[in-house]
């Protein structure tokens, strides 16, 4: 192997791409088709480097994963065919994504989750992280879902792309997290039910701790926690000093703009912030 092939991942970004983006959430099995080709030309004109692309379930991968309760864990053998379907509904999703990016002649690889992690009431206990660093080296950009995985307690998991997010940003030492969701950012209240709500630009991590009462709770299908989740989820990466910018993916260009690391409308969350919280 040659040195110049290998890329540096130590600007590593890791992007989420929000269920509720790639896919209309409250109709089965509806992939938002426009805003998956637009979001795959955005992270192509950006021409990040090395970069990790993670995306949620939408309207594929929770609506299955609730029928047959595979967030509560293996009770009978009647979720065993549901755990099959909610990753196929995963896997269907992801070759969309898929299709999009290398369209777009970004040689991304799909990992599956459920093949490479193991969790333990919920919580990411073993991940073989080898084949993920070894492609980014080589330049590919790894593409990872949230997923159906087994689960060393409960039999099997729903393992949140948001976890899967912070976990990555932790152990490879990401520069930042980009979390592409519909909505402009975190914000005093609810957007979607409080039309006083306001936008927050920054945010410590001890206000962002307080304010979470205020975070929205998902009003469809949502078997990993709405926005409330991905906030949780996020806090293990940001106390470890990985700044996260949470922008509306629905939008044109604001991944764009996040990836290459221009101004760009939503909140960015860091460890400090002296000033605290600043509503819009
Ligand atoms: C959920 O992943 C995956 C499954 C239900 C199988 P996420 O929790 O990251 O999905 P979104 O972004 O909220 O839709």
């Amino acid at each position: 192997m040659k040195e110049n092939i290998i890329t540096n991942i130590s600007k590593l970004t890791i992007l989420k791409l929000g269920g509720s983006v790639i896919t209309t959430k409250d109709s089965f099995f509806t992939p938002n088709k426009k805003a998956i080709i637009r979001l795959a030309e955005e992270i192509a004109r950006s021409d990040v480097k090395s970069l990790i692309i993670v995306h949620g379930g939408g309207s594929f991968g929770h609506p299955v994963a609730k029928q047959y309760k595979i967030n509560k864990g293996y009770k009978d053998s009647s979720q065993i065919i549901g755990f099959s379907k909610t990753h196929q509904a995963m896997t269907t999703l992801n070759k969309l994504i898929m299709d999009s990016l290398i369209g777009q002649n970004i040689p991304a690889i799909e990992i599956q989750p459920s093949s490479c992690m193991i969790t333990k009431s919920g919580r990411i206990q073993v991940m073989e992280q080898r084949p993920l660093t070894k492609l980014l080296r080589m330049g590919f950009v790894p593409v990872l879902y949230g997923d159906a995985v087994l689960d060393a307690d409960t039999g099997f998991a729903i393992l949140s792309g948001d976890q899967l997010v912070s976990t990555l940003a932790i152990q490879l030492n990401a520069r930042h997290i980009i979390i592409g969701t519909d909505v402009d950012g975190i914000c005093t209240a609810d957007p979607k039910i409080d039309l006083s709500a306001k936008l927050i630009h920054h945010i410590s991590l001890s206000e962002l701790k307080k304010l979470q009462p205020n975070v929205g709770k998902a009003k469809v299908t949502d078997v990993t926690g709405g926005m409330f989740g991905k906030i949780i989820e996020l806090i293990p990466a940001i106390e470890q000093k990985i700044k996260v910018i949470i922008v509306n993916a629905a939008k044109s260009n604001n991944v764009y703009k996040a990836l290459k690391g221009e101004k760009v409308v939503g909140t960015i969350i860091n460890k400090g912030v002296e000033n605290g919280a600043k509503p819009n």
